[in-house]
């Protein structure tokens, strides 16, 4: 079993052999998506979403990025482990940018991704830290109120700046960058002018990899995005084991059957 390094990624990128990213956020997830050979769990802030009920992924605290870590590093031999630092962890000051960072690899990380470039001297100096540090740009959910969802890259003026971005990324020390809905065109020409990786959600086949939220992909979310196309409706599969449990008078529910009868 050879371990995912960012190295490794590199040659992966160098050879045309495509990334697979796939997001977890608890033990058995971790467990499965790793034996199965996916080659990066993220631990996503999408963990607002999918995990916890929130309407998006602003309200993810530090405390919750670094709970989900520890357990999805249990679960995890092969993949590399990357955790996403949540709104407000790396805003304030570089410093305690970089005290995040740590914080997130102290919990088990092996790298972190960061939304946007607004921040990219705290990106430089997580990077000097020793972290190594996935980019993050198109459409940021954690920009949503700044700047609305949909697909990026659409106008001349939009797609420079995208360019630039991704370059900017690279020349900071990023080792991959995540390109979420941007026009497919253009993360094609991304991915082949960037030397490193470019991983991406929505933004058509051409990147050197792809990622998606897990219970997207297993029709377990509430809502998924239109590119994300489930493989399997598990919700309903669950929901048809459950059923199945109680009509077949489980121990726990005959007890609270006879206490309401
Ligand atoms: O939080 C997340 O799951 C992500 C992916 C969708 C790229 O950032």
């Amino acid at each position: 079993m050879e371990k995912i390094t960012t190295v490794k990624l590199q040659t992966s990128k160098s050879k045309h052999q495509k990334i697979a990213m796939l997001t977890a956020y608890d033990y058995p997830f971790a467990r499965i998506l790793d034996e199965a050979g996916v080659d990066i769990v993220l631990v996503g802030d999408s963990l607002g979403n999918v995990a916890m009920g929130y309407r998006n992924t602003l309200p993810v605290t530090m405390e919750e990025m670094v709970v989900h870590t520890r357990a999805v590093v249990q679960g995890v031999k092969r993949a590399l482990v990357v955790a996403d630092m949540p709104f407000g962890s790396f805003q304030e000051n570089d410093e305690k940018a970089v005290g995040n960072a740590i914080t997130l690899v102290k919990a088990g990380a092996e790298a972190v991704k960061i939304e946007g470039v607004e921040y990219i001297s705290a990106i430089r100096k997580i990077i000097k830290a020793g972290i190594p540090v996935m980019g993050h740009i198109g459409f940021t959910p954690q920009a949503v109120n700044k700047r609305g969802p949909g697909t990026r890259g659409k106008e001349t003026a939009e797609r420079k700046r995208l360019l630039q971005e991704a370059k900017a990324l690279e020349k900071a020390g990023c080792f991959a960058v995540v390109l979420e809905m941007v026009e497919a065109k253009l993360a094609q020409t991304l991915s082949k002018t960037l030397k490193i990786p470019m991983i991406g959600i929505g933004s058509g086949p051409h990147c050197d990899g792809q990622v998606l939220v897990t219970q997207d992909l297993l029709g377990l979310s509430d809502w998924q995005p239109s590119f994300a196309r489930p493989k399997v409706n598990l919700r309903t599969v669950v929901s048809r084991v459950i059923r199945q449990f109680i009509g077949e008078g489980c121990p726990c529910s005959s007890v609270d059957r006879a206490a309401v009868s």
